[in-house]
């Protein structure tokens, strides 16, 4: 079958180590269920894997994509969730130690067929298309725990998004701004403040710039290039949450307006399966929809994973096999 996959870890050249191509069936092993994907959505979790980051040598080749749409054995259109834990862990998926995401130990997405645990499936409501419901296992889901779980935030606050052009930023301005809160975004680039109103910022600044007031939630995902923003962005008693660190991973922690201002840091990682079926339900119920920088075939991914690593997009990229 067609899939995209990485034949080697090349952190200077991600894309030399892009491979579309045949590769075997994955297997499905008893309690396991095969999808025909319909749609698939890139993420920079893909572009990290061809880095060598999150998955070694010895794992290789592997099919790329955390994220897929499409329809199982039974003929049920279902979103895949990517959290895969161990069989007899309970609870969060994201809290098992042992856990993986689909293309770190099992196949992923990127491919015209993907095998995963059958409690992973989550029914897609006939009111998303498969390239909607296929940006949403992780970007969307990503942001849906940050903005509402972790950051709990309320009607009426103001959050902050760095980096508005990203997977998960562009998610997290559509959410807030459904869920009433006041949304900041930031970014490098002219277009993608415009873009980020369009989603529902209430304004959109340049990355780095002096804002009008305090924040009560900033949701990062850009790492070092905005933390020191993102922390002097925050009102005391705000909360920090961040799941990414795309620009580096060694900002100064500023310990002492941490603890002088008692904000709260908080990790997030992807989300749970029930998490997940609560976002298609506010899809679902809302109207909100992912914004799709651009959908191409499978065959031509490699125009999809440049665009990303040079940084262009706004929004998601999807593929269809
Ligand atoms: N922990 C998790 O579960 C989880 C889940 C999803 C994603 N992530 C991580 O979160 C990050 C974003 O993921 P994504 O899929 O949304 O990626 P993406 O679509 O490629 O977005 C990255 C965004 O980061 C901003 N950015 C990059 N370098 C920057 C720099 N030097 N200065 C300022 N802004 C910069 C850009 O925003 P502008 O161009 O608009 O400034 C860009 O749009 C990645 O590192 C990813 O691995 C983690």
């Amino acid at each position: 079958m067609l899939a995209a996959y990485a034949i080697q870890a090349n952190s200077d050249d991600p894309l030399a180590a892009l491979e579309v191509g045949d590769r075997p069936e994955p297997e499905a092993p008893d309690g396991w269920a095969t999808v025909t994907v319909r749609a698939a959505s890139l993420n920079h979790h893909d572009l990290w894997s061809l880095r060598g980051v999150g998955l070694s040598e010895d794992r290789l080749p592997m099919i790329l994509g955390c994220d897929a749409a499409g329809v199982d054995e039974e003929g049920s259109e279902v979103i895949v969730h990517s959290v895969i834990s161990t069989p007899d862990w309970r609870g969060d998926e994201t809290l098992d130690p042992k856990r993986t995401l689909l293309s770190e130990l099992h196949p992923g997405t990127l491919a015209e067929r993907v095998a995963v645990p059958r409690r992973n499936l989550v029914p897609k409501p006939e009111s998303l298309s498969f390239e909607e419901g296929a940006c949403l296992p992780t970007a969307w889901l990503t942001a849906y725990r940050m903005l509402f779980v972790k950051a709990a935030a309320q009607p009426g606050q103001t959050v902050l998004v760095q980096g508005a052009g990203g997977g998960v930023a562009t998610a997290a301005i559509a959410l807030g701004r459904h869920a009433g809160l006041r949304v900041w975004a930031t970014s490098r680039d002219e277009d993608k403040r415009a873009a980020a109103k369009e989603l529902g910022a209430d304004e959109a600044f340049e990355t780095g710039a002096r804002l009008p007031e305090r924040v009560d939630a900033v949701l990062e995902t850009v790492g070092e290039a905005t933390w020191k923003h993102s922390l002097r962005a925050l009102k005391p008693g705000g909360v920090l949450v961040v799941s990414g660190a795309t620009s580096g991973q060694a900002p100064s922690a500023e310990l002492q307006r941490m603890f002088f201002l008692q904000l709260r840091v908080l990790g997030s990682t992807m989300g749970t399966r029930d998490e997940l079926a609560q976002l298609v339900r506010m899809l679902d119920l809302s109207g909100v929809r992912p914004r799709i920088d651009r959908v191409l075939p499978l065959r031509d991914a490699r125009a999809g994973f440049a665009a990303m690593a040079e940084g262009s997009l706004v929004g998601k990229v999807v593929f269809t096999p």
